[in-house]
Order: C-alpha cells, then sequence, then structure tokens
C-alpha cells in the first residue's frame, strides 16, 4: 500500500536470500558503512564469498534473515550467520580444500578481467584477520565456540531487527547447549558496538590493525555466555 512502511520480520534462512546477503554484505560491510563509491571490492559476490557466505552454505540452521514482502516474495533487509563451532569454521576458511578454493576460483576465472581493482585488492589483502580468541589462554574455545556476522540495511537499522536477529541466533544455541558466543568487529563499527553491548556482549580483547589499506581501526572481540 503507498505510503505504508512494509514491517521487518525474522524468519530462518533460505538459499533464495543468496542474492540479498551479497548486496546487503557490500552495502553495510567496510566497518558497517558502504562500499559503494569506495572503490574497494568492486566485485560483491568476491566479497560476500569471504567473509559471509561460508556460513549460510555451510550452517544454514544457525542463520536467520529479516525480511520485507508478502510470505514467498520476501526480500532479505538483513541478516545473521552463524556457526557453532568457529574453530571449524577457521579451518574450512583458510583451507584450501575447504573454503578458499571457491574464492581462487572466482578470482582467477571472473575478478581479475571483469573488476582488476577488486582483483588487486583482494590478493593484497591476505584473507581475514585471525579472529581465534581462543588464542588467548584467558578465553578458552570451549566457553565461547559459536560465533555471529550480522548486517542490517541501513533503512532498516535502529527498529529493533537486530535485537531480533540475536534473540532467534541466542534462543537457537542455547536450545543446542552451546556454552558462549563471540564475534569480532572494530572500534570504527560506531552502531554496533553499542548494540553487542546492549546485548549484553563483553569486551575480551582489543587489537591494533588496518582491516584494508588506508583503513586502521582497533579489533575488538566480544564474548557472551549463554
Ligand atoms: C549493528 C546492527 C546489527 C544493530 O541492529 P539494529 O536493528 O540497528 O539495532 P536495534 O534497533 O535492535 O537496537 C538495539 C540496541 O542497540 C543499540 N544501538 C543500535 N543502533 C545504535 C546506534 N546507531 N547508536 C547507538 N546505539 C545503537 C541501542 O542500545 C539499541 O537499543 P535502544 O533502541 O533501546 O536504544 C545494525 O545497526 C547494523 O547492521 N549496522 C551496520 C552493519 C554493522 O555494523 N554490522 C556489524 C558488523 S560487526
Amino acid at each position: 500500500m503507498a505510503g505504508t512502511v512494509e514491517p521487518i520480520r525474522v524468519i530462518p534462512y533460505e538459499r533464495r536470500f543468496e542474492r540479498d546477503l551479497v548486496e546487503i554484505c557490500w552495502r553495510t560491510g567496510l566497518m558497517g558503512e558502504t562500499l559503494e563509491g569506495t572503490g574497494r571490492f568492486e566485485d560483491r559476490k568476491l566479497f560476500a564469498l569471504r567473509f559471509v557466505l561460508q556460513f549460510p552454505r555451510t550452517w544454514p540452521d544457525t542463520c536467520w534473515v529479516a525480511v520485507r514482502g508478502e510470505a514467498g516474495r520476501e526480500r532479505a533487509v538483513g541478516y545473521i550467520v552463524g556457526t557453532v563451532d568457529a574453530k571449524a569454521q577457521a579451518r574450512a576458511a583458510k583451507s584450501f580444500f575447504g573454503w578458499r578454493w571457491r574464492i581462487l576460483l572466482r578470482l582467477y576465472a571472473l575478478t581479475w578481467w571483469r573488476h582488476p581493482e577488486s582483483f588487486r585488492q583482494s590478493r593484497s589483502f591476505g584473507g581475514s584477520r585471525a579472529r581465534e580468541i581462543w588464542a588467548d589462554p584467558e578465553y578458552r574455545e570451549t566457553d565461547y565456540p559459536a560465533c555471529l556476522h550480522m548486517n542490517l540495511l541501513p533503512d532498516c537499522q535502529g527498529q529493533g531487527a537486530g535485537t531480533r536477529l540475536m534473540a532467534a541466533l541466542i534462543e537457537e544455541l542455547r536450545r543446542r547447549g552451546v556454552p558462549g558466543l563471540h564475534l569480532g568487529t572494530s572500534d570504527r563499527n560506531v552502531k554496533a558496538v553499542p548494540f553487542y553491548k546492549k546485548m549484553g556482549f563483553r569486551l575480551v580483547r582489543e587489537t591494533e590493525g588496518e582491516f584494508w589499506k588506508g583503513a586502521p581501526a582497533h579489533g575488538l572481540d566480544f564474548a557472551l555466555k549463554l
């Protein structure tokens, strides 16, 4: 109906939402801001393959989407993707036969000629920073084995959808008896940091780093006991 804003619903992830995830990821993936107009990572699918798609493709049962639109024809406007086994995720992300071959295939079969700038950046980037909080003896892997990523399109933020996405994941993790959950963000994610604190997460580690060239940021690791 003209003039009315469709309500946002939270529903379990389905593969039909993958395209929406690619778009959301790209429009919010530069530490909470859009990559549009920055000249970074013009190959959107490659960007999503690196940072998000491994979760819904491997662990769809711990992924949810915030959607708008009528049932069966919804469009995803946000997501939370997680896994109960972050260590396995990190291993698969690094392993050629686990997840990396998909990224390399895309990079060399398509990105290098279609998006030469993305190709150059992806090669110099060298993979996401190790965010294995269990490398720190104080935060044992067994305490916080699950991890997550979440993003909402700008016009869908600040309306409680993030809270509902987080509640869906936490409820499922508790149902499975998972003891804790962690995530990595940065001090430049100015919306995410207060959000995670409000959700009860505790800051457990700060690291200096550079997410991308020319984008210095303190890495922040948050953890939540369930
Ligand atoms: C971070 C994010 C997931 C939060 O989801 P959201 O739907 O916007 O958050 P909610 O509306 O559920 O807000 C819950 C609480 O979080 C805090 N919060 C949310 N947005 C905030 C903002 N912009 N500034 C300060 N606090 C904020 C508030 O405490 C809020 O509670 P309140 O409304 O009672 O004050 C969402 O804003 C987002 O996707 N941001 C851009 C992408 C991003 O940074 N993702 C995280 C990457 S690590």
